[in-house]
């Protein structure tokens, strides 16, 4: 996989969007796969500055977030539909009708993640797909021990992620421990995935995605398969990497030949 390793989260936020820009420039309609999390904010600012600038358009875009928590409505503050709205949704020209969060609210939600796999199969599949990662490595809410072939399905949070989460509900209010997620599987088939990590949190996530093994212990580890993932780090994210002057190497190689080849 390519790792990318910047000064900071906001040098993180602008390469991240700009890869998004290249996507939305040469693919109008494309196919896109969101991401809640704090990680991914700063991103979309700047992905809300280009559309304000004029140098991209979500026009003809479609997307499709990674999860939701089970037993929130939409409207709730804490859902992830109504993070998307206020995030992203809500300042860039996207046709909310071709937005699609997993229904927290489903009455089936067995049935529904089956009709969220198919969704994205009649979109023709997911161009690119934003990820950040949990400190235990979970992409999505696909938590350790998570199939590495799963499809979008309800999951059990574990008790790191909904202390991880708790933050954002207030004292006493009801958190759910349920999630419908993508599976690691359906992530999988995305053509392009890239994954933004920053802080020291996440350095030993980021040092077992990318030195392996390949094991469900660490669901992003999933992404040594992928043939187009790139992990978009900072240096404190970098931190327990055992080699993170090679990865600064192959980027500044990467830019010399881009820059030759005029891209
Ligand atoms: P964070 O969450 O960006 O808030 O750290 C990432 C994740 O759990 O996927």
């Amino acid at each position: 996989m390519k790792v990318v390793i910047l000064k900071n989260a906001a040098e993180v936020a602008a390469y991240g969007a700009q890869i998004f820009k290249k996507q939305l420039n040469k693919k109008a309609d494309s196919v896109l796969g969101l991401a809640t999390g704090s990680t991914p904010v700063a991103l979309y600012n700047e992905l809300i500055a280009l559309a304000n600038k004029g140098e991209l358009s979500f026009k003809h875009s479609k997307s499709f977030n990674l999860d939701e928590y089970l037993g929130l409505d939409g409207d709730h503050p804490q859902s992830y539909r109504f993070f998307m709205n206020e995030k992203l949704f809500d300042h860039v020209d996207i046709d909310k009708a071709n937005t699609q969060v997993p229904p927290g609210n489903a009455a089936d939600p067995v049935a529904a993640c089956e009709e969220y796999e198919q969704a994205i199969s009649a979109a023709g599949g997911i161009d690119i797909q934003l990820l950040g990662i949990g400190r235990n490595g979970h992409i999505g809410f696909n938590e350790p021990s998570s199939s590495l072939a799963s499809r979008t399905r309800v999951k059990t949070l574990t008790k790191a992620t909904i202390d991880d989460n708790a933050r954002f509900f207030a004292e006493g209010e009801y958190q759910p421990h349920l999630s419908i997620t993508m599976g690691i599987g359906t992530i999988l088939e995305s053509k392009k995935v890239v994954l933004l990590a920053t802080g020291s949190a996440k350095a030993e996530a980021i040092k077992a995605t990318v030195e392996g093994p390949l094991t469900a212990a660490c669901p992003a580890s999933a992404l040594q398969l992928h043939k187009d993932a790139v992990l978009i780090i900072d240096e404190d994210a970098a931190s327990a990497l055992s080699d993170p002057e090679f990865f600064k190497h192959i980027e500044r190689e990467n830019q010399q030949l881009e820059k030759k080849l005029g891209q």
